[in-house]
């Protein structure tokens, strides 16, 4: 395995995926990463729904298509899972967005660091306010209102090799001793 700070060097959005499943003993790693992400005040505030219900996902991806203005894209990229964080606005309203956000970082290095590939993807703070996006936080027993959606992962096995990161933009770092 890869040491912490080569997986954060080495990932890359990855937007073309294996057809296979990712089982459910990975998927749990990749969450629990997201579980241990800092919050503000500790307060472990975003949730994170795992959905791998291929209708589902179907019935997610058009709706951010949709939100992105271009009908029938598979923003996705086929992914077999996606992984959508919301901050709790009761929990935590300060910092609920930047508290998913770190969640979502955690799960996206590790990710990498298990062999899967992981995608942000985008439009989560609207999808929140369409029904299909209502129904899942009701099938959980939550209210949507009660939360800020933060962002997706489009998750699973990389098909094919990561491209190197694009180099660095200068003039971005500073210190002052
Ligand atoms: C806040 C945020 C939103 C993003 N939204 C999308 C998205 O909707 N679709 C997508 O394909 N990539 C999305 N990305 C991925 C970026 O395009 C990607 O991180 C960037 O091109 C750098 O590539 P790298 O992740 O391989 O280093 C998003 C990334 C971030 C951090």
């Amino acid at each position: 395995m890869e040491s912490v700070l080569e997986c954060i060097k080495t990932r890359r959005s990855v937007r073309k995926y294996k057809d296979q499943s990712v089982s459910k003993d990975l998927l749990k790693q990749v969450v629990e990463a997201g579980l241990y992400a800092a919050s503000g005040k500790g307060k472990q505030a975003p949730v994170i729904i795992t959905i791998t219900n291929r209708e589902l996902i179907d019935e997610i991806t058009k709706v951010n298509a949709e939100i992105m203005g271009s009908p029938n894209t598979d923003t996705f990229y086929g992914a077999p899972v996606i992984i959508l964080v919301a901050g709790s606005l009761k929990a935590n309203d300060k910092t609920a967005f930047a508290d998913g956000t770190l969640a979502l970082g955690n799960m996206m290095i590790a990710a990498h660091s298990l062999g899967l590939g992981s995608c942000w993807i985008n439009r989560a703070k609207e999808g929140l306010k369409f029904d299909v996006y209502k129904d899942i936080f009701h099938s959980l027993g939550l209210n949507a209102d009660d939360f800020v959606g933060v962002g997706h992962l489009a998750l699973g096995y990389p098909e094919g090799d990561l491209p190197a990161a694009a180099p660095r933009l200068p003039q971005r770092e500073f210190y002052i001793d």
